[in-house]
């Protein structure tokens, strides 16, 4: 009997160095390169207080406040693209690029809070901006590094909230004609990046915006979701992936993937339990009847929830900390219904100037259905 335990308990060891290295190995696979992100407060990683002079709420608490650290971030802690940042074996969280004199050799944040696709945002930057910004920039990295390198796209939120609070009664005719500017003007952006060199993009589809608590505030839609709005999102999201079938199939080196934000917060809000999300109708943090204003302003005696863990939204149009972190995980590693035609880890791990073989195709609408992600609740780190 004892010898047998002893080989067991030696053999016990051995699978678990065996799957041990394995890990290490596959992680040296991954080449050291960098994450630039553009877009809007999704991304922002600090850096609109380096463009206005206005008060941001986002630098006081309770923003931050599962990190004790207010810092410019929409969320109560880390946001999406310091997930991935961590997952590519950065040191440290994705840095502002505004920020001056921060270290941005592992990429930055050119993301500021309110940018828009289209019109010219008032304390902000439209993606353009962001993109001529990353220009001027250009010379802290080299050309086969940015070409290495991803670069993330979250933006067009602010837009369509935009045109239906300045057009409630637009037709079909007038949304579509909007949703093709803005997709038309997403895709010359996305070209002047890889006219800079990019080569490999991750681009978000937008959330279901209707569901979002300041636009059920807004709209007094109770505990419905404002539909022109979720409609409006869904017309964007079902121009993105063909656009960059053709940008691929036109440029052999331009490699993408498409990240399905919309399904995977629908299926948070209509499931939230599959997900341990008690609340999903209204944010942590704010007041009025879906808690969706006045988070962190200091004349606002708003109110915070007590677990920040249980709320899909932290405040009135971005997702707690819980939630982001799940959601960098199925960007870095989810299934096919979520993140396509590859992950973020194979985008990251496949070959510059090599053709795509497989391109976005339309999700079957029984996939769109399934359960996406364990609970990561148990394995959070603190
Ligand atoms: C919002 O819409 C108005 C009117 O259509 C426009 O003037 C403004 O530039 C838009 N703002 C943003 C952020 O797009
Ligand atoms: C949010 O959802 C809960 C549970 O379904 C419901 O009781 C509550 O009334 C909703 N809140 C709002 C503001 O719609």
């Amino acid at each position: 009997m004892a010898s047998n335990c002893n080989l067991l308990s030696v053999l016990g060891v051995l699978v678990f160095s065996l799957f041990h290295n394995l890990v290490l190995v596959s992680g040296q696979n991954l080449p050291a390169v960098a994450l630039f992100t553009f877009g809007d407060s999704n991304f922002d990683a600090g850096n609109r207080k380096f463009i206005t002079r206005a008060t941001i709420a986002q630098n006081f608490w309770p923003y931050g406040k599962s990190r004790d650290d207010p810092n410019g971030k929409y969320s109560d802690g880390k946001i999406i693209p310091d997930f991935i940042a961590k997952f590519m074996g950065s040191p440290h969280d994705l840095p502002p690029a505004f920020k001056p004199g921060v270290d941005v050799s592992r990429g930055a944040s050119f993301a500021v809070g309110l940018a828009s696709i289209l019109g010219s945002p008032k304390d902000s930057l439209t993606l353009n901006q962001q993109v001529r910004r990353f220009n001027q920039m250009i010379s802290n990295w080299k050309e086969d590094y940015i070409q290495k390198s991803l670069f993330m796209i979250s933006i067009g939120m602010e837009d369509y909230y935009n045109f239906t609070k300045s057009n409630p009664n637009a037709d079909a005719s007038a949304q579509q004609a909007f949703v093709t500017s803005v997709t038309n003007r997403l895709k010359s952006d996305i070209k002047l990046l890889y006219s800079s060199g990019a080569s490999k993009f991750v681009v978000h589809m937008l959330p279901p915006l209707g569901c979002l608590p300041i636009v059920r505030q807004e709209f007094e839609t109770g505990n419905d979701c404002y539909e022109k709005l979720n409609d409006l999102a869904r017309q964007h999201n079902a121009k993105i992936g063909p656009m960059l079938n053709e940008m691929a199939k036109a440029k052999t080196d331009f490699q993408f993937t498409v990240f399905d934000f919309y399904n995977v917060v629908l299926r948070r809000t209509q499931r939230n339990m599959n997900y341990r999300f008690s609340f999903t109708n209204i944010s942590c943090c704010g007041i009025g009847t879906h808690n969706a204003y006045g988070c962190g302003l200091p004349n606002v005696h708003s109110k915070l929830c007590e677990y920040q863990r249980s709320y899909l939204y932290f405040d009135a149009r971005h997702n707690t900390e819980k939630a982001q972190e799940s959601f960098a995980h199925l960007l870095f590693g989810g299934d096919p219904n979520v993140v396509q035609p590859m992950t973020v880890r194979e985008l990251i791990a496949y070959p510059v100037n090599e053709p795509m073989r497989e391109f976005w195709k339309e999700p079957e609408e029984e996939n769109l259905l399934l359960v996406d992600d364990i609970d990561f609740d148990a394995n959070a780190s603190m």
